[in-house]
């Protein structure tokens, strides 16, 4: 049973400064809602209770967000602003959340193992919370659905384009059950022509406890940080870990560009500004040349 999720949520966010110097960029919202909470709705929606996000300094706006707001909930009752309110309460009462922080940023594996004493035992599941995926079963209860049948580490994946491997953590290995791999082999950033496959990794893994070992035994790699993706490459070596290719779209907001395409694609399936959105779009796209 994977009953606990991490999600880190540490980094610097370099990509994304000058917006991110005070501000996580996990904060930045898609339309009206923050991305690390379309993250944690993602894993509450997958049947996950408790939850550990990976924080940092400058990152308390996080802990706010999923915090109580008493001034807040006060003054929307008093305005009898109850569709908020509820909105406002469910977000502090939606899982069990807890925050660690990462002492210094050494990278996506120096922040997961901050998890080790706090998932003990069993698989856990890891969501980038700069990571968003738009999908009709969530991407992370289809993964659990895989590792329930596998019983072994699941890496979620997707096809991209082949000239967009360097940009990726890439698997290759043989497809075992329609969109799923057994992976032999995971190298980042490769070369197009050394590419094993165009499988990227992308921002969801469930995780068993020996990844921590592994961890520990990763030198630093790419950015002289501790890479998960080095961390999972001792992983394979010592038991069998799959790659599945979830349906869905995957959204780095931590990259300006597909950013600007979320909150599009995202704004447009909206009830609520969607319908107009849709016009407006189609008048400005006529007007480019
Ligand atoms: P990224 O590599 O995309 O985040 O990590 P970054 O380092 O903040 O981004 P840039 O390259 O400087 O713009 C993916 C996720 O892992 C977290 C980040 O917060 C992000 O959600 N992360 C990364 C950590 O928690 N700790 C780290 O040391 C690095």
């Amino acid at each position: 049973m994977i009953k606990k999720a991490i999600i880190p949520a540490a980094g610097f966010g370099t990509r994304f400064l000058p917006a991110t110097k005070a501000q996580p960029k996990e904060m930045l919202p898609i339309i009206d809602t923050p991305t690390i909470q379309y993250v944690v709705e993602e894993a509450v929606h997958s049947g996950i209770r408790d939850i550990l996000i990976i924080t940092g300094r400058g990152k308390q706006s996080i802990e706010n967000h999923f915090d109580r707001a008493f001034e807040l909930e006060a003054n929307l009752q008093e305005k009898g602003r109850q569709e908020q309110l509820l909105q406002v309460q469910k977000l502090s009462q939606m899982a069990n959340i807890h925050f660690i922080r990462q002492a210094e940023l050494n990278g996506l594996g120096d922040a997961i193992s901050y998890a080790r004493w706090h998932v003990g035992n069993e698989p856990f599941l890891v969501l980038l919370g700069d990571t968003l995926i738009d999908s009709t079963v969530p991407c992370s209860r289809q993964l659990i659905d895989v590792y329930n049948r596998l019983k072994a580490p699941v890496i979620g994946v997707e096809e991209v384009a082949p000239e967009k491997v360097e940009r990726y953590g890439i698997v290759g290995g043989r497809q075992v059950e329609p969109g799923t791999w057994h992976v032999d082999v995971m190298v980042e950033k490769p070369k197009m022509l050394e590419a094993p496959s165009n499988l990227a990794i992308a921002g969801r893994y469930i995780l068993t406890p020996d990844i921590f070992d592994c961890i520990d035994q990763t030198a630093e790699g790419v950015g002289n940080e501790i890479q998960l993706t080095d961390a999972l490459q001792l992983l394979l070596q010592k038991r069998e870990v799959f790659a599945h290719r979830f349906e869905g779209k995957r959204y780095d907001i931590g990259n300006r560009l597909d950013y600007v395409k979320t909150m599009v694609e995202l704004g447009v399936k909206r009830q609520d500004i969607g319908p107009e959105l849709r016009l407006f779009l189609k008048e400005f796209a006529g007007g480019l040349d």
